[in-house]
């Protein structure tokens, strides 16, 4: 973790006032995320914390051109990429951005190998000269993911969830990106495993100087791995710092539940630790409303899963 790493370039990734509404009918519509802002400079890592269903997932797709934003800016590698992109630019950001998922394999092929999951984008964007390139480009991806060449043949049911995960860190990473969106990658494995991941992912960032969208729903594995974290709730940012500040100084009472809910390594402390209930009443939020006053002076105004029968 760096301090002021690259703070003098431009950030590679920009996010201004992202709203990403979904009219789930002519009726109804869901405020998945509201008025988000945030950015990352090349080569760091940001965290974004968020429990289940405060829009981490649709941030990342909308970044990624999944979704078309309502509205907001995003801006990726000198380019904005939040409205219609012509061609080069689309290419540039199928390239320079990759994505991780939970299981990188539930959503592929079973009865394609491990070979052609990974080469599918030099497949794609016309990335080598020769079959014989080929196979040396994802041998030598294998083999940086801690696998070896001889696993280019294999299913990926013959894989471990820890193994799955590396082969889905060698397929984003084949493309050399300088963003990849990592969308809870880690959750599913056991918490060893998850070290050993994160320490892959951080070897990494180190060789090749790319910057990662690290999202997840508690703070455990973000405060090892974040220079900047963002705390996302019910679709807002509540607030953005490096991890410093957002550990020495927690903000928001929300904030502060997702840092007491963390383990203590140590037995003892781990004993006296007391996990902070977050009380939506007390909060200083007004959910009946739908309109939210928060710290900093901020006004933020969502809908809520809960919120939707009154706001429709
Ligand atoms: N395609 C969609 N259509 C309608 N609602 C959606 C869609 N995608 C996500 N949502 C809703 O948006 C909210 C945020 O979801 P999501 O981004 O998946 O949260 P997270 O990844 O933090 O769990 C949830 O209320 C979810 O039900
Ligand atoms: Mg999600």
């Amino acid at each position: 973790m760096s301090q002021n790493k690259n703070s003098e370039t431009a950030p590679l990734l920009e996010v201004k006032g992202l709203r990403q509404h979904f009219a789930v009918s002519r009726k109804f519509t869901v405020k998945a995320v509201e008025d988000v802002s945030f950015y990352i400079n090349p080569g760091e890592t940001y965290g974004l914390v968020g429990e289940s269903g405060s829009g981490k997932t649709t941030i990342g797709r909308s970044i990624i051109r999944l979704y078309d934003p309502t509205s907001g800016e995003i801006h990726f590698d000198g380019n904005d990429i939040s409205g219609r992109m012509d061609k080069k630019t689309k290419d540039d950001l199928r390239v320079n951005m990759q994505m991780i998922f939970q299981d990188p394999m539930a959503c592929l092929n079973p009865r394609q190998k491990v070979a052609d999951i990974i080469a599918q984008g030099l497949d794609i964007h016309h990335r080598y000269q020769s079959q014989k390139e080929r196979t040396e480009m994802v041998a030598e991806i294998l083999h940086k993911v801690g696998l070896s060449a001889e696993h280019a043949n294999r299913y990926p049911h013959q894989f471990s969830g820890g193994q799955r995960q590396r082969v889905g860190i060698a397929r984003a990473l084949v493309m050399n990106p300088k963003l990849i969106i990592a969308d809870e990658c880690i959750s599913a494995l056991d918490m060893s495993i998850q070290a050993q991941v994160v320490n892959l992912m951080k070897d990494i960032q180190d060789e090749t100087g790319l910057a990662y969208l690290f999202i997840a729903h508690d703070l455990s594995m973000v405060k090892y791995i974040s220079d900047r974290i963002g705390v996302l709730h019910l679709g807002h940012l509540l607030e953005t710092g490096t991890t410093e500040e957002i550990f020495s100084h927690p903000v928001h009472p929300y904030t502060r539940s997702l840092i007491s809910a963390i383990p203590n390594p140590n037995p003892v402390l781990e004993k006296s630790r007391v996990a902070l209930q977050y009380d939506y009443k007390t909060s200083g939020l007004d959910y009946d409303a739908g309109t939210l006053h928060l710290i900093g002076g901020t006004h933020y105004v969502r809908g809520t899963d809960a919120d939707l029968e009154r706001w429709v």
